[in-house]
């Protein structure tokens, strides 16, 4: 596992887009997975900077809601549009978002994770973690070899995005994501972390026991992690 320590949260995303960027230039269709939240949001900046043709770069985005309106614009698939297809000019017909919104969720899951293998995985999966230890949504609990599936959030993680709707009640009860199992396929995973609010479960993944109470400690059992910290959020490293 390599850790670089940053000074800022937008010096998290220049580095970590110098790594992608060597990836994408290596393999014009790299099969990228893109994460939500905060954290990432500097990295979809600081790529667009390196003016890559990404004509042929896929995308996987890790998780969504179940059950928001089509287009609702806190929708994950609506984020990734705005945040991740438009803003490094990637074919829409070449991203990827979990349906949160088909008849049976549980069979769009299973798809879901049927079409990362068929695309030939995941070259790098960018990951954030919640303040629990969620990778993606998969919350404490998960099993470390899960495959994509329908989860229920945590009320943690409801309060935690709540920020992105207009009342706490908002927040769907479901999501789609990837399993734990599905995220240690990728060749190359890229943890982003920014505050000090992270620091505490950043070390319990990164150094403490691999367990399904903290999912972020499956990290240690993959063999190429790369983690990208401001200095808040690596302080307790
Ligand atoms: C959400 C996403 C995760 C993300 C986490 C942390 O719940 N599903 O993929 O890693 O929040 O987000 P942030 O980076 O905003 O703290």
């Amino acid at each position: 596992m390599e850790i670089f320590v940053v000074p800022t949260a937008s010096a998290t995303g220049s580095v970590a887009a110098g790594i992608l960027a060597a990836v994408i230039r290596s393999k014009p269709d790299a099969v990228l997975g893109v994460a939500t939240g905060g954290s990432p949001l500097p990295i979809y900046a600081a790529l667009a900077n390196h003016r890559l043709d990404m004509s042929s770069v896929r995308a996987f985005a890790l998780d969504e809601y179940v059950g928001l309106p089509a287009g609702h614009p806190e929708s994950y698939a609506e984020v990734v549009r705005r945040e991740v297809t438009e803003r490094l000019h990637l074919d829409p017909a070449n991203v990827a978002v979990p349906d949160g919104s088909a008849a049976d969720p549980e069979a769009a899951a299973a798809d879901y994770d049927a079409a990362i293998a068929g695309a030939g995985g995941i070259d790098v999966q960018i990951l954030g973690i919640g303040h629990n230890g969620h990778l993606a949504f998969n919350e404490p609990g998960s099993a470390l070899d899960s495959r994509t599936r329908v989860e229920v959030l945590t009320e943690r993680t409801r309060v935690a995005n709540a920020r992105y709707f207009s009342t706490p009640e908002e927040v769907p009860l479901r999501c789609i994501t990837q399993g734990l199992g599905t995220i240690l396929e990728a060749r190359h995973l890229l943890l982003v972390v920014n505050g000090a609010d992270k620091a505490g479960i950043l070390a319990a993944a990164l150094n403490g026991p691999v367990t399904a109470d903290c999912p972020g400690s499956v990290l240690q059992l993959h063999p190429h992690v790369t983690v990208v910290a401001d200095e808040a959020a690596a302080s307790q490293l």
